[in-house]
C-alpha cells in the first residue's frame, strides 16, 4: 500500500522504457544477437523511477539484474518486444534504448539445424517492426513525448537528424559505438541530444549520470503535474 503520493519532477507519469538487445532464433538452440549491454536503458528505468514516474522496462536478455520499483517485461525477439510495448500503452514518455535486431531468420528452424557433409544452411532473413517508429507513428495512444536513440559509428548527429524525421519521435540521444569508444558494454557514454530544432553535445558522462540528466530533461519537456 502507498501511503504517500510519489513526488519527483516525473511524479504521477508512465514511462515505458526498452533495453537490451533483442535475440532473434535462428533454431532451438542459437541465434542472432548484438553487443547491447542494456546498461544505459537499465540506467534510464531506475532514474525516472527515482523521479517518481511509474515505470515499465521492456527488456531485451541482459545480465543485468532488474531495477528496483520497476514493472520489468522479460522478451526475447523484436516482435515480442513491440507487443510487450504496446500492452504498456498508454504512457506519457516512450524511451526506446534497445538495440532491436534489424533482421530476423526466415525460415527459422523448428528443430536444431544438422551439420550436413559441408553442405551450409541457408538462412534467409528479413526485416524486423520498428518499434520506435510504429509508435510514433500510431494515431492512437502515442505517447506524447517519443524518444529514440541513435547508435552510429560515423557521420552521428546528421544521421540522428535524418531518424529523428524518417521516425517520427521528438528526442534523439545519438551515441557514438565505435569500437574503439566502447560505449557497447561500457560504463561511459558521449551523447548529443537531437531535436527538430537544436543539438546539444553533452561532455562524457557515467551512464548512470546520462540517465540522471536525460530524465531531467524529460520532466521539464513534460512539465509539472500530471494534466
Ligand atoms: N529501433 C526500434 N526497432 C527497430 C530498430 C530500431 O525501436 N527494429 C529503435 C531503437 O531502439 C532506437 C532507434 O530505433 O531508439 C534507432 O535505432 P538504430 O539501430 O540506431 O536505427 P535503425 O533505424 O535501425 O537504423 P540503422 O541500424 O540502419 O542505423
Ligand atoms: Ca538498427
Amino acid at each position: 500500500e502507498r501511503l504517500l503520493a510519489p513526488s519527483g519532477p516525473l511524479a504521477g507519469r508512465h514511462v515505458i522504457v526498452t533495453s537490451g538487445p533483442t535475440h532473434e532464433p535462428i533454431d532451438p538452440v542459437r541465434y542472432i544477437a548484438n553487443r547491447s549491454s542494456g546498461k544505459q536503458g537499465h540506467a534510464i528505468a531506475k532514474a525516472a523511477a527515482e523521479a517518481g514516474a511509474h515505470v515499465t522496462l521492456i527488456s531485451g536478455p541482459v545480465t543485468l539484474p532488474d531495477p528496483t520499483g520497476v514493472t520489468v517485461v522479460h522478451v526475447e525477439s523484436a516482435r515480442a518486444m513491440l507487443e510487450a510495448v504496446e500492452k504498456a500503452l498508454p504512457a506519457d514518455i516512450g524511451i526506446f534504448a534497445a538495440a532491436v535486431a534489424d533482421w530476423r531468420v526466415a525460415n527459422a528452424g523448428e528443430q536444431k539445424i544438422k551439420k550436413k557433409d559441408g553442405a551450409l544452411p541457408n538462412l534467409s532473413l528479413t526485416e524486423n517492426p520498428d518499434i520506435l517508429a510504429t509508435v510514433s507513428h500510431r494515431t492512437d495512444n502515442r505517447p506524447p513525448l517519443m524518444v529514440g536513440f541513435a547508435a552510429e559509428t560515423e557521420q552521428v548527429v546528421e544521421h540522428a537528424k535524418q531518424k529523428l524525421a524518417r521516425k517520427g519521435c521528438d528526442l534523439i540521444v545519438a551515441n557514438d559505438v565505435s569500437a574503439e569508444t566502447g560505449v557497447m558494454g561500457g560504463d561511459s557514454n558521449t551523447v548529443h541530444l537531437v531535436t527538430a530544432s537544436d543539438v546539444e553535445t553533452w561532455p562524457t558522462l557515467s551512464k548512470t549520470d546520462v540517465a540522471k540528466k536525460l530524465v531531467e530533461r524529460l520532466g521539464a519537456m513534460v512539465g509539472s503535474g500530471k494534466s
